[in-house]
């Protein structure tokens, strides 16, 4: 079954430069863009997360890599789509049937999870990817609550500036089949609490590595309550000294993230909370 849609990808010269035009034009938040570079696919790519999917821009490493081929012929232009299905290799089987070429008869490791290509002859002219999420482990995934995408917000307030990790664990997130908002850095708790109520969040995971977890976390419980989300769950990474673990569990904080936790297990954390709908 065919989901939605996962990523539509542009085939560009210069990504640096055109991943600015499409920020500078269309003020989509740079705070979240992913970077990749994929040797064996002759790429460099970059993904720019719209909502529920992405804008993937794909750069070639060399003239004589696939992307690169396809520049020279028909210059920089609209390269491929993606689908998302939850299950890649009964669509495959499914589409041969009918009669359609195939670029991928089994699916393979990309860079959206396990994928596979319909070739274009058999596609109108547009090239056509189907895509299976998968965690970091190979698994696949199923992040819904009663058939609707569990929401996370990623916020990170106080005044540190350094938020690889809260974009790491946004990605991961986002890879295991779940929408995430991140907010960007130097979110004050009333900024999280108001984009926590506009984007209706299952639950919001913050990022603190300033040290100020101790202030900065009552003070948002506080505001969450008077505006009524007391019941979304909240976790939180960053570097928190082992003393301050029992008291912040219990003010209510539901799960705490030492630096360097696997991604697998922060997912399998979310997946476990008591989601309302
Ligand atoms: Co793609």
């Amino acid at each position: 079954m065919i989901k939605g849609l996962d990523h539509v990808a542009i085939a560009v010269k210069d990504l640096d430069e055109t991943l600015k035009f499409y920020l500078d034009t269309f003020g989509f938040n740079g705070n979240e863009v992913e970077h990749e570079t994929v040797e064996e696919q002759g790429v460099k790519a970059c993904l720019i997360p719209l909502g529920n999917c992405y804008l993937e821009l794909l750069e070639p490493l060399g003239p004589e890599t696939t992307v690169g081929r396809f520049i020279a012929r028909e210059g920089e232009k609209l390269h491929h789509i993606c689908f998302e299905s939850d299950d890649v290799q009964a669509e495959l089987t499914r589409v041969a049937n009918l009669g359609l070429d195939l670029i991928d008869k089994t699916p393979r490791r990309g860079l959206a999870g396990m994928i596979g290509f319909l070739h274009p002859r058999s596609t109108r002219g547009i090239l056509i990817e189907l895509v299976q999420k998968v965690t970091h482990e190979g698994g696949v995934v199923a992040a819904t609550v009663e058939g609707r995408r569990i929401r996370i917000l990623i916020a990170k307030p106080g005044l540190d500036g350094h938020d690889r990790g809260a974009k790491v664990v946004a990605r991961a997130l986002r890879d295991a089949g779940m929408e995430v908002i991140y907010t960007g850095i130097r979110q004050s708790p009333d900024m999280i609490t108001e984009a926590a109520l506009q984007e209706d969040v299952d639950a919001i995971g913050l990022s603190i590595l300033s040290g100020a977890h101790m202030e900065l976390c009552p003070r948002l419980l506080n505001l969450m309550k008077q505006k009524g989300l007391e019941d979304i769950p909240l976790f939180l990474g960053g570097i928190i000294p082992d003393e301050d673990i029992p008291v912040l569990q219990k003010m209510g904080i539901k799960g705490i993230f030492g630096p360097g936790t696997p991604t697998s297990k922060i997912i399998e954390f979310v997946k476990s909370l008591p989601i309302k709908r």
